[in-house]
């Protein structure tokens, strides 16, 4: 569904992303770790076109996305919740919701988004800047729903959220990749990386250094604890 084969993305002089190669295949949900800074918002903005990649291939249901204007990804069916999420703070929840789209969503389609998340309904009308953080971020993901896309690219959709919310949206991205939907999830959350996603990836310096299941991740602490420095309780 969606391969990088050797991608290469500079910002000016600064090499960042040095040949990565991953793979998420069609239905699967995929972890992409790794220590801060080491290039992993890059990949995902490489991937959308947002930063142009200096080399390799993005090619995503046929496509070689690196080909084409960055405007038409969506259209082909990969949504994208970026870091920090991005919602329009001034606009009420339904006009985040609405903003993608080139014309009101039918009610059936709105229908759907909300009995996927009903808080979004009761705050319709309220500034999406008055959601919490985890609400917040159901709303950037329902706005990438309502496109009915093939695929999400998730950008740390925990940084900076309340424990029990943490589990809520992890049910939440559990449900979305039941239907049938993709993920290529990029977390600090290791325990909630291993839950969701069978495979990971761990990049180091702009390339991936290892990749293996969660099992084998699960299984062998000592590999988290070189490329992640996180301590794995597997008791
Ligand atoms: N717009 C930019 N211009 C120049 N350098 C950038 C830009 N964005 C990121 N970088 C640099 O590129 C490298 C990779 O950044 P990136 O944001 O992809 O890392 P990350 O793995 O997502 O980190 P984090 O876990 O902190 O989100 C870092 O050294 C960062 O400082
Ligand atoms: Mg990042």
């Amino acid at each position: 569904m969606l391969k990088l084969e050797g991608l290469h993305t500079h910002y000016g002089k600064s090499h960042v992303l040095q040949g990565v190669d991953l793979e998420v295949r069609d239905g699967e949900a995929v972890a992409l770790l790794g220590r801060n800074g080491v290039g992993k918002t890059t990949t995902l903005r490489s991937i959308m076109g947002l930063t142009k990649p200096s080399g390799g291939a993005v090619t995503f249901a046929g496509t070689r996305l690196d080909r084409i204007q960055p405007h038409l990804i969506a259209g082909l069916g990969l949504g994208y919740v970026p870091q920090g999420r991005r919602i329009f703070p001034n606009l009420s929840v339904l006009e985040n919701l609405c903003i993608g789209l080139a014309r009101p969503p039918g009610k059936a389609a709105l229908d759907d988004i909300y009995s996927q998340f009903p808080i979004l309904k009761e705050r319709a009308g309220q500034a999406g800047g008055t959601l919490s953080g985890g609400e917040q971020q159901m709303l950037a993901i329902a706005r990438c729903l309502i496109m009915k896309p093939k695929m999400l690219l998730l950008d740390e959709p925990t940084e900076g959220i309340m424990p029990k919310m943490v589990t809520t949206l992890k049910h939440k991205i559990r449900a979305v990749n039941e239907a049938g939907i993709s993920i290529l999830l990029v977390e600090q959350n290791f325990v909630m990386a291993l839950a969701l996603c069978p495979r990971i990836y761990i990049m180091e310096k702009g390339v991936i250094c290892y990749q293996g299941t969660a099992q084998e991740l699960h299984d062998n602490p000592d590999i988290a604890h070189r490329f992640l420095g996180v301590a794995v309780d597997n008791r």
